[in-house]
């Protein structure tokens, strides 16, 4: 534990599963330990090869994946782009750096994933792309998004941050998209610290991604002895990882049935120990439709109020234990109202933001600490007096 956290069960922990540092001294032995080395290759044919992708390209996070699929799509100035109200800024964040406007739809109150209803409402003759993410890695209502993006000839860009492995229907997450992104950061199932792949479904735009990714050059083509010299051919920048990075994801990746067995059962026990405890204090469990396939990526409570979740956070907290809030709505950040963002546009996420409350979840995290977090929880009294929501800081929201 760090020596200054008040807290012995942190809300992530990275972990080791078996070869990553192995992995990491063969990048220096092997001498090569810049971008496109060997892990990269490896880790890019893993996930094409399992999600039956055409091309995958590792990236140096999901955010750089986002923003190479708003150059590949060039999006201009004033292009509309949809994008769930309930979701990371850099979502969004990776059009407007394009000069995109964002046109922020309400979520549904089961899934909390972008609610597929609103949409013809939304899509206007500028609107480009939108943005479903499947949160929780559980997947968004992909027949109607794509009926009604092909109906409009408008692509769709999934941000998979939370859903690599996950299903909708049998297939998997990430697959439906002209695009989709992954996200390897240290909270994510499958890590490297920082990392992101971006997923190409459709060939027509691999040869530009490559481009784009290596400096707007035709160095990926050089390296296939496809070209005698390489030089500047488009825009574009650095988004490709170190092989080191690469060789740490590849040990992750490689044990994925692993990883996603340990999730499952932190998952389980969570949901299994805290059922009845939910049902007599107006707590929901995250719902997870039959047709979905979750990667067992979070675990999350959407208590009766946000004095409750705020009182519940302090009394983990007096625990140990680190708990922690997700997305505050886009439309009321600074930015969304900017972009003419008000209260009362997007009331399913202004409420579930309020309420929601992810507990500590990594791969390494035992029965025993688990039960902890769960007597914790149990032992809870809400106050009946007037009560002061702690400030919290930004470290604290575990993105
Ligand atoms: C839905 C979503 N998209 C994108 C990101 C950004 O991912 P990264 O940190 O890899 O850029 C996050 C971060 O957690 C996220 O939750």
């Amino acid at each position: 534990m760090n020596q200054k956290s008040p807290y012995s069960i942190p809300f992530n922990r990275p972990t080791i599963v078996g070869k990553e540092l192995y992995y990491i001294s063969q990048t220096i032995h092997n001498g090569y330990s810049a971008g496109d080395g060997e892990f990269t290759k490896r880790c890019n044919r893993l996930l094409e090869q399992v999600l039956n992708v055409p091309k995958v390209l590792l990236t140096t996070s999901c955010t750089h994946a986002l923003e190479m699929t708003a150059l590949l799509l060039d999006i201009q100035p004033g292009d509309e782009v949809i994008v769930p109200d309930f979701t990371f800024v850099s979502t969004i964040n990776a059009f407007v750096l394009r000069g995109a406007k964002p046109v922020f739809a309400d979520i549904r109150p089961d899934t909390l994933n972008l609610d597929e209803t609103q949409l013809s409402r939304l899509i206007t003759p500028r609107t480009r792309a939108i943005l479903p993410v499947h949160y929780a890695g559980v997947g968004c209502e992909m027949d109607a998004i794509c009926e009604i993006a092909a109906k409009h000839n408008i692509a769709i860009v999934e941000d998979n941050a939370h859903g690599l492995f996950g299903k909708y229907k049998g297939k998997y997450l990430g697959t439906f998209g002209a695009f989709a992104t992954q996200s390897f950061h240290e909270t994510k199932n499958f890590t490297c610290g920082e990392g992101g792949a971006l997923l190409i479904n459709d060939p027509q735009y691999i040869e530009r991604a490559e481009i784009i990714r290596e400096k707007g050059t035709n160095r990926s083509r050089f390296f296939r002895g496809q070209v005698d010299k390489y030089t500047w051919v488009d825009v574009g920048s650095s988004y490709l990882p170190s092989d080191i990075l690469a060789a740490f994801l590849y040990a992750q990746l490689e044990a994925r049935d692993e990883i996603q067995a340990k999730r499952r059962r932190i998952w389980e026990y969570y949901h299994h120990h805290l059922g009845a405890w939910a049902e007599e204090n107006g707590v929901r469990l995250p719902f997870v439709p039959s047709h979905c396939e979750q990667p067992y990526h979070m675990f999350y409570l959407l208590l009766p109020s946000l004095e409750y979740r705020q009182e519940l956070i302090a009394h983990l907290k007096s625990y140990g234990i680190l708990s922690v809030f997700h997305y505050l709505p886009l439309h009321l950040s600074d930015m969304g109202q900017r972009f003419g963002g008000k209260k009362g546009d997007c009331p399913v996420t202004e409420d579930v933001s309020d309420r929601l409350l992810r507990l500590p979840f990594y791969n390494d995290l035992n029965e025993g600490d688990q039960a902890r977090v769960v007597e914790a929880i149990q032992a809870f009294k809400p106050a009946t007096l007037q009560f002061t929501p702690p400030v919290l800081s930004v470290n604290q929201r575990g993105d």
